[in-house]
């Protein structure tokens, strides 16, 4: 895959099937005045679509998601240096300019930890920013699909959460993101919002690679044990946000709160034992310990599997076991 550099297009529609005459054929004045008139057409009904945050991790996999022929789908993938969340006209502009009929916000301030000391910062991508979305999808009458975290729960449950629980969250990440879904909602009701959990890909900094390393580089390893969810390999995801917009495409976009993650239950230390296995990795001894002795300065919630029967049922969704998808990933790294 491409980095993002400058803003990046991708086009996926039947132009050329529908019209071989498009490959350089001569054509005469009629074919012109059809081909002319089908391009408009196309232009029509093509969908074009904003990522923002396009160099993260799900953006990176949004990239590689597989479009049909019969899609009508232009991707621009953007990130902070082509398009800044933080700047409402940019972005307002960068949606008229290009007619944008979804923006899909992949672009957040992800590092859990810092943003205990971060806390302007944070709260201007993950709140402000995506107030900015909303306004500018509003006027423009696009339409969101935005990503949230199961951060914003307290993990005080201990069977998975619906969309409907009590949000309460317990970190500076986990507010500013809990927000982020209620300035979305408040100022563009028709959107998507999907919480998901534990993501990890083949691109960028995630738990997956850094336990490949550590366990490359050393002999043993401690693992907290007592914090339970589910991860998420991000190409899932990418994919059924790609299956979300085909199915407003088809029928509508049903708007509201939403939850993703792969199926299947486990634990930091058992995920992590998993990884080790699956990328063969024998000479780390991986013990399990308690949150209380790895501390770290956000908490996080610990219990957040994720309950996904409103978006598989609402978009026909089929969601893989994370035993799977580690292994895809890894196969892949
Ligand atoms: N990672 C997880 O474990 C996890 C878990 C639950 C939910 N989520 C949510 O899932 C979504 C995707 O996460 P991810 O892991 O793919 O995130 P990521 O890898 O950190 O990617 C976020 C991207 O947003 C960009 N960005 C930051 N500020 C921006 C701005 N002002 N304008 C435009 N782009 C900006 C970042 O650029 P820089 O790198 O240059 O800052 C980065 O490329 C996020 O909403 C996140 O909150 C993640």
């Amino acid at each position: 895959m491409q980095p993002v550099s400058g803003i990046h297009c991708r086009l996926h529609c039947s132009k050329r099937k529908l019209m071989p005459f498009f490959t350089g054929n001569k054509q005469s004045g009629d074919e012109k005045e059809i081909a002319k008139n089908t391009i408009a057409f196309f232009e029509l009904v093509q969908k074009n679509i904003l990522v923002t945050g396009g160099n993260g991790q799900l953006g990176s996999e949004l990239q590689r998601v597989q479009l049909k022929a019969e899609d009508n789908l232009k991707f621009f993938f953007t990130d902070v240096d082509t398009l800044d969340i933080t700047d409402r006209n940019a972005l307002d502009t960068f949606v008229k300019a290009n007619n944008i009929r979804y923006i899909i916000n992949c672009a957040a301030y992800t590092a859990v930890d810092k943003a205990e000391d971060d806390i302007d910062l944070c709260y201007k991508i993950n709140r402000d920013a995506v107030a900015n979305i909303a306004a500018v999808a509003a006027d423009n009458k696009a339409k969101v699909v935005h990503v949230s975290t199961d951060y914003v729960f307290d993990g005080t449950k201990t069977t998975s959460y619906v969309e409907s629980d009590p949000v309460s969250p317990r970190s500076v990440y986990g507010r500013s993101k809990q927000e982020g879904e209620a300035e979305l909602l408040r100022l563009c009701p028709q959107s998507v919002v999907i919480r998901t959990a534990w993501l990890y890909s083949i691109y960028g900094n995630n738990f997956v690679k850094t336990m490949i390393r550590l366990g490359k580089e050393r002999e043993a390893l401690s693992v907290v044990a007592d914090q339970t969810g589910t991860p998420t390999n991000a190409a899932d995801l990418a994919a059924a946000i790609v299956d979300i917009i085909r199915y407003a495409e088809a029928k509508e976009l049903v708007p509201g709160i939403y939850h993703f993650s792969n199926e299947g239950v486990t634990t930091w230390y058992d995920f992590t034992l998993a990884i080790h296995r699956e990328a063969g990795i024998t000479t780390c001894k991986v013990s399990p310990i308690t949150t209380a002795e790895y501390p770290t300065k956000a908490t996080r919630p610990q219990y957040s599997v994720l309950d996904k029967t409103k978006i598989k049922t609402t978009f026909g969704l089929s969601i893989p076991q994370w035993e799977d998808s580690l292994r895809k990933c890894i196969e892949e790294l």
